[in-house]
């Protein structure tokens, strides 16, 4: 086993502490952690967290590869790579074979929380220096990408890049976003990027400035029922990044007909009214990560737009704080951890 430093949850509360990282595999790579974003993801897991397996949250994280296994081919000591919130997958199910290995049929190993395939250890996050990473789930970081900057793609950006793209997003698309943080302002991001008219759909008119610096349009005021009257049936595709269950009909009603709602933030269970769905004949989907194929296509994407995310980079040692910021959405847009601070 090999030795680093990480922040591991202890009732709630992160404390800094060594923790063990496997031996490389073959096809392992060792990555010195040096961003790590901070998703509310994070603070959903630190909530539930019973203590009964180790928690080191951190699943968006770029850094500096330190060692290869010896069948590794794709990269060398030096390299920058971005990690995201899968590391492994079965590699053999239909979903794997077309490349959606954020959807494998066992389930992918998660960056932390998950269990690994091999050894059956629960992984351990990226708020640590180093990780130790199958190959084929590192991705080259685009040399034009701040590596800072970069991170929250790995987990935010993806798992709104995947539906904007399954969804048809481009020129002559209204698209709304619903809920303006990590998620939604890489959404707003990636939406103006491909090509459509977007709109963001927030409790408050306080960030309209902001918005349209992101290249929105508008703000529809969810709490304003004048604001969200005069945007009935308005846009095709909605994606839905609130962290708390709350109704969906309010949202659908903004979708227009044969519009999608896609529901990527709360994902317990929802109550729909057929009816919302009827008239108009709207969907509702979901989604989550990205597959290989997607996630490498989404750096390509940001490398050829110049596109990351407008974060706030704190040392690690401040990882209390930005979390209880994020909780409290005092957060444009994002919180990186600089991990340096770990040695
Ligand atoms: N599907 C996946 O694989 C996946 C991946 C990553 C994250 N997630 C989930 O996606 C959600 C968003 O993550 P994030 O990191 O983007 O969170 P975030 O940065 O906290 O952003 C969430 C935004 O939702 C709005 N919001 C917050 N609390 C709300 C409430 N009580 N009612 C209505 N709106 C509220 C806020 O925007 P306004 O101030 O504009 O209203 C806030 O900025 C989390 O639940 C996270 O666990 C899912
Ligand atoms: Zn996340
Ligand atoms: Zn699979």
């Amino acid at each position: 086993m090999r030795s680093t430093t990480g922040w591991q949850a202890h009732g709630g509360t992160l404390r800094k502490e060594p923790i063990s990282r496997r031996d490389l595999r073959s096809d392992d790579i060792a990555v010195r952690v040096d961003f790590c974003g901070v998703c509310h993801t994070d603070l959903h897991g630190l909530k539930a967290h019973d203590g009964e397996s180790p928690l080191v949250p951190g699943h968006e994280f770029t850094g500096v590869v330190t060692e290869v296994g010896p069948d590794v081919t794709a990269f060398r000591v030096g390299d920058a790579v971005a990690v995201g919130n899968i590391v492994d997958s079965c590699g053999t199910c239909s979903m794997c074979a077309a490349g959606q290995e954020n959807f494998c049929r066992e389930f992918p190993t998660l960056t932390y929380g998950g269990k690994d395939r091999h050894d059956g250890t629960t992984t351990l996050g990226g708020f640590s220096r180093e990780y130790v990473v199958r190959d084929k789930f590192a991705y080259p970081l685009p040399s034009g990408l701040d590596p800072a900057a970069a991170a929250p793609l790995m987990c935010a950006g993806v798992t709104v890049w995947e539906p904007l793209r399954a969804l048809g997003v481009g020129p002559g698309m209204r698209v709304a976003v619903a809920g303006l943080g990590g998620l939604g302002h890489l959404a707003v991001k990636f939406a103006v990027a491909l090509g459509a008219e977007v709109s963001v759909v927030s409790r408050s008119a306080d960030r309209a400035d902001d918005v349209m610096q992101l290249g929105a349009r508008d703000v529809v005021v969810s709490s304003d029922t004048e604001s969200v009257q005069a945007s009935r049936d308005r846009f095709d595709v909605l994606i839905d990044t609130i962290p708390v269950a709350h109704d969906l009909a309010p949202y659908l009603a903004l979708v227009a007909m044969d519009g999608t709602l896609s529901q990527v933030g709360y994902l317990g269970g929802i109550t729909v009214e057929a009816l919302d769905l009827l008239v108009g004949r709207k969907k509702l989907t979901s989604g989550g990560s990205g597959g290989v194929p997607a996630t490498a296509a989404m750096l390509e994407f940001c490398a050829a737009h110049g596109l990351t995310a407008d974060v706030e980079v704190l040392p690690s040692a401040r990882v209390t704080e930005a979390l209880d910021r994020l909780e409290r959405g005092d957060v444009r847009y994002r919180f990186v951890l600089d991990l340096s601070d770990l040695g």
